[in-house]
């Protein structure tokens, strides 16, 4: 994994550029000192660290039991607790594949009507009439966050009533060593329980059995997924001049008054990685006034809708690349007798190259345009990649919010809005 910086650096000068190389050295060696703030959560680093191999295996095995037995698999969190799992599951699980369970998404927001149709389709027997066979897996590191705890509410009754005692061993819930009411449920019905260490916040977990058992539930090798967060760890210990780089270039522009980073890519599959990526940086960054907006598209879909902006709008927009370095090339465009839509200059090309050169294009365009653009190289679409380039934006993150002198591992502004819901709903305590 690499960021290529080349169509930003002549948007600054050598000043901007310098000041900001010597704010993200200071930054870099705070957070190897572990004393910059919120020293006490870099649990993130630790478990690469010290791998443990004990665990993965865990995964591996009731990650297999589960698809193995499971029509459909409903991951039950919010936020952090499953952007990281939704990223990597949607990157490396084809689109259309009837291969494994069904995976679903609750307790992600409060939709009553989502959950009604949730429910009618778990309801809906199968093709061949049987019952659907679900499992669960909750995931909330406080354990009383209200989104994930009112789907877990409505879906343990519902698994309950349908599987009666034996719905204990299709729930698995994910949490905190102590606290929250997630333990006292777990406890008092005696479902099966993964522990996040009390040092990983929840947008820097997904390397932990918050991400670890749904992605080896959706038959991704998370051994790989691991090893390949390790080496880019181990690497960045004695080489971290393209992420400081990056981190310099990013914080010059936002010094420079950009406001927006728009992540975006070509490749569909990767669209929930960008989402776990503005989760990462926008909860990391955005404190007492702070920090980038960042915003997910995906291309070219999205040039149809947002592109006039980015190329012609408001000059604060930069834009982040996710890149697939070796991209598949499976498909090739057909030649047709009559060429009505005039595509057949195109045949005997790969759709990829095609795609390719709309995304050129793109680059030459938006950076004429006056967008600053950063690529980041993904080199595969595997899971050694994918776990190198969470490492990777994981470290970026602690490093740029220390050189915005604020804790990248809280999340003090999200009480804001519980507060006011609470006094609405009428909560007493
Ligand atoms: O990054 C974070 O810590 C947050 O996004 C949390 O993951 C999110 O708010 C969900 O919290 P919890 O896991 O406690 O339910």
């Amino acid at each position: 994994m690499n960021i290529e910086t080349g169509l930003v650096r002549p948007f600054l000068t050598d000043e901007e550029w310098n000041l900001s190389q010597t704010a993200v050295k200071e930054s870099s060696n705070r957070l190897d000192a572990r004393s910059g703030p919120g020293a006490e959560w870099l649990g993130w680093q630790s478990i690469l660290e010290e791998p443990n191999d004990a665990l993965l295996e865990t995964m591996e095995s009731i990650g297999a039991e589960i698809r193995e037995k499971s029509d459909v698999f409903i991951i039950c969190g919010i936020g952090g607790s499953y952007l990281g799992a939704r990223a990597v599951i949607e990157a490396l699980t084809p689109e259309f594949s009837d291969n494994g369970p069904e995976i679903i998404y609750a307790g992600h927001h409060i939709s009553g009507r989502y959950l009604q149709r949730l429910i009618s389709h778990l309801e809906k027997p199968n093709a061949d009439g049987s019952k659907k066979q679900v499992y669960l897996n909750v995931i909330s590191k406080s354990g009383t966050t209200m989104e994930t705890a009112l789907a877990f509410r409505f879906l343990r009754k519902w698994m309950h009533d349908r599987y009666g005692d034996a719905a204990i061993s299709r729930i698995f819930c994910t949490t905190s060593k102590e606290g929250g009411a997630l333990n006292q449920i777990i406890k008092a019905n005696g479902y099966r329980k993964f522990i996040l260490p009390d040092d990983i916040g929840g947008r820097f977990s997904v390397l932990t059995p918050v991400g670890l058992l749904p992605i080896a539930v959706a038959g991704i090798d998370v051994k790989n997924l691991f090893y390949g967060a390790v080496e880019c760890y181990q690497s960045m210990k004695t080489d971290r001049r393209n992420l400081s780089e990056y981190v310099s270039a990013r914080f010059a522009l936002y010094q420079k008054g950009y406001a927006i980073d728009l992540v975006t890519s070509f490749e569909p599959a990767l669209t929930s990685l960008g989402g776990w990526l503005q989760q990462l940086y926008g909860e990391s960054e955005g404190k007492n006034g702070k920090g980038l907006f960042p915003s997910v598209a995906c291309y070219s879909t999205d040039l149809h809708s947002l592109g006039q902006m980015v190329q012609d709008g408001k000059r604060n927009i930069m834009e982040t690349f996710l890149n697939v370095v070796d991209e598949d090339q499976s498909i090739k465009i057909p030649l047709e007798s009559k060429d009505y839509d005039g595509l057949n200059y195109l045949s005997g090309k790969f759709m990829e190259q095609v795609n390719d050169k709309a995304f050129q294009g793109t680059l030459q365009a938006h950076n004429e345009g006056g967008v600053p653009i950063f690529v980041a190289h993904i080199e595969k679409l595997d899971e050694a990649s994918l776990g190198s380039a969470i490492y990777y934006f994981e470290l970026a993150t602690a490093i740029f919010v220390y050189c915005l002198d604020e804790n990248p591992f809280d999340q003090p502004g999200v009480e804001a809005y519980k507060k006011a819901m609470y006094q609405l709903l009428g909560k007493k305590d």
